[in-house]
């Protein structure tokens, strides 16, 4: 049986409280009957409606998820958000180090080690975004792009913790998004590309730490992924899920994609 883990990043895309929730309202009524133990979804909207959501999700099969936190507990750190307010909030996932964070934001591996370490010591689970940009592509960088951010990302993590990380592979230039793809046209990994890179993965986990370890660390594609695509993704091996933006903004696009795994895992 495989194991599945689909996650909907709504990123700055619902703004307002009340569209959120009537978004998670449907997803929640759309999937909680239908979804079983070897799949878990989880939601990430804007951090306003992360509380208002998770009284929506509460007692269903839905968890729900940071975009982003900072590493320390509180204090005079002005716009960031703390670990316990996305506990208090209901949080059980947090996405860290997402391309936008680092191309945009300018988060570095460092930066995101730290907040990956601490949400491990909170108790949150964290989803490490990982992946090349086009220029790095072209380049022929991919592989020394993704061993240098999940070596550095992944520093120093206590063993015993290793088995709550989940890893997204998200290269840049898949990803719906304008601003970091100015130049070029946005395109899904063919399942063939996706596969070399997600193989890649597997093996530099391994190599890092153990089979025991590195054989059961979840690893989602994300970038692009529809209803249309998700199921020639999900059937690879070592795909075991997706991190999804646009196709999670409704009802009515994510559930198919939460189907195609609920039906590779039987
Ligand atoms: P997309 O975003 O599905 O809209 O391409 C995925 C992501 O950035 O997590």
């Amino acid at each position: 049986m495989r194991k599945f883990i689909i996650g909907g990043n709504w990123k700055c895309q619902v703004t307002i409280v009340e569209e959120a929730v009537s978004i998670a309202t449907e997803i929640a009524k759309e999937i909680n009957d239908i979804l079983t133990e070897n799949v878990e979804v989880f939601i990430a909207p804007s951090y306003n409606a992360l509380y208002s959501v998770g009284q929506v999700i509460k007692g269903t099969k839905l968890k729900l998820a940071g975009q982003n936190m900072y590493f320390r507990d509180k204090g005079a750190f002005t716009g960031e958000i703390s670990p316990d307010s996305l506990l208090d909030a209901g949080c059980e996932y947090v996405i860290l180090g997402h391309s936008e964070r680092r191309r945009i934001f300018g988060e570095t591996d460092s930066y995101i080690n730290q907040k990956v370490k601490k949400a491990l010591e909170k108790g949150l689970k964290p989803v490490l975004c990982i992946g090349e940009t086009a220029k790095e592509k072209e380049e022929g960088q991919t592989e020394t792009v993704i061993q240098t951010q999940i070596e550095n990302s992944l520093a120093d993590i206590p063993q015993e913790q290793l088995n709550q990380i989940i890893i997204a592979y998200e290269p840049v230039w898949a990803i719906d998004n304008k601003f970091l793809n100015p130049d070029s046209e946005i395109k899904t990994a063919t399942p063939e590309e996706a596969e070399k890179i997600h193989v890649f993965i597997r093996k530099l986990l391994i190599n890092k730490f153990g089979d025991n370890v590195g054989k059961n660390i979840l690893i989602q594609y994300g970038g692009s992924m529809k209803a249309s695509n998700c199921e020639g993704l999900l059937n690879i091996a070592d795909i075991n899920g997706g991190l999804i933006g646009g196709a999670s903004l409704s009802a009515e696009k994510f559930k198919p994609i939460i189907e195609a795994a609920i039906k590779l895992g039987k």
